[in-house]
């Protein structure tokens, strides 16, 4: 099973035993460069903003160590992710979230439960565009009608070849040949791929590119966020 390469990445970064970890220490477990990691980054000024218009029950998929989710006062939170070390590491440093562990793709939570339901870093680690339709599906079937919802942090299919160019520049061809025979390879979606599920569920959408000022690979990717 090609996901199970980077299932274990996420189990192994998890497994963070400071009580107190910083930000960058929080940064480094999801995965992010602790150097660029903004708390008042797009994703966060979107969640401020659902939080001024009284959408306050909030999920994120794929939580990690929880960045995004674990100073939102005055909301109720709730988290998942598929990494069972990421989820009790969370739980220790934030009772008051609602963390579980769960894959995106089948979450166990009812029908239009949430105000706002967002991914953050997530689709790149799916295994295959079916895997993500039905993570996106999800998503929007928690999101109550009104609800807001973002996949953010999306590798754009149309700039596969330009991200490819980068790793291997960064990387060097011999472990950039080994990532891929390991499976570790991140999914790319057309910005079309989500404008068609858009018009099948009647979601008002906007897409984004990402600045690509803010970090090595913003070039290649864009945020989607969408009305229900
Ligand atoms: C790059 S980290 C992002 C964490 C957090 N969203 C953030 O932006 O800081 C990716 C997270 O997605 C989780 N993840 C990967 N595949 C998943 C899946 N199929 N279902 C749920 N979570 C998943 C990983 O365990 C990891 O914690």
């Amino acid at each position: 099973m090609v996901d199970l390469y980077w299932r274990n990445i996420w189990e192994q970064k998890g497994c963070h035993d400071a009580k107190n970890p910083n930000d960058g220490a929080l940064a480094a477990m999801a995965g992010r460069d602790p150097e660029t990691f903004d708390r008042d980054d797009r994703c966060s000024k979107w969640l401020k903003d659902c939080l001024n218009r009284d959408q306050k029950k909030i999920l994120e998929v794929g939580c990690g160590s929880g960045l995004y989710i674990d100073q939102l006062s005055g909301a109720t939170v709730h988290g998942n992710d598929l990494s069972l070390t990421m989820v009790s590491h969370l739980k220790s440093r934030c009772a008051s979230l609602s963390l579980l562990q769960c894959i995106a793709w089948d979450l166990p939570y009812l029908d239009e439960s949430f105000d706002v339901a967002f991914s953050n870093s997530v689709y790149m680690f799916f295994p295959n565009e079916n895997r993500a339709e039905k993570a996106f599906r999800e998503m929007v079937r928690v999101i109550r009608p009104g609800g807001s919802g973002a996949v953010i942090d999306v590798h754009d299919e149309d700039k596969r070849s330009a991200y490819e160019k980068y790793k291997l520049d960064t990387l060097g061809e011999e472990e950039f040949l080994r990532r891929k025979e390991n499976g570790l390879v991140h999914l790319h979606l057309s910005k079309d791929w989500f404008r068609v599920l858009a018009d099948e569920l009647h979601l008002n959408m906007t897409i984004l590119d990402e600045d690509p000022e803010v970090h090595a690979t913003a070039h290649v990717k864009y945020d989607v966020f969408f009305t229900k």
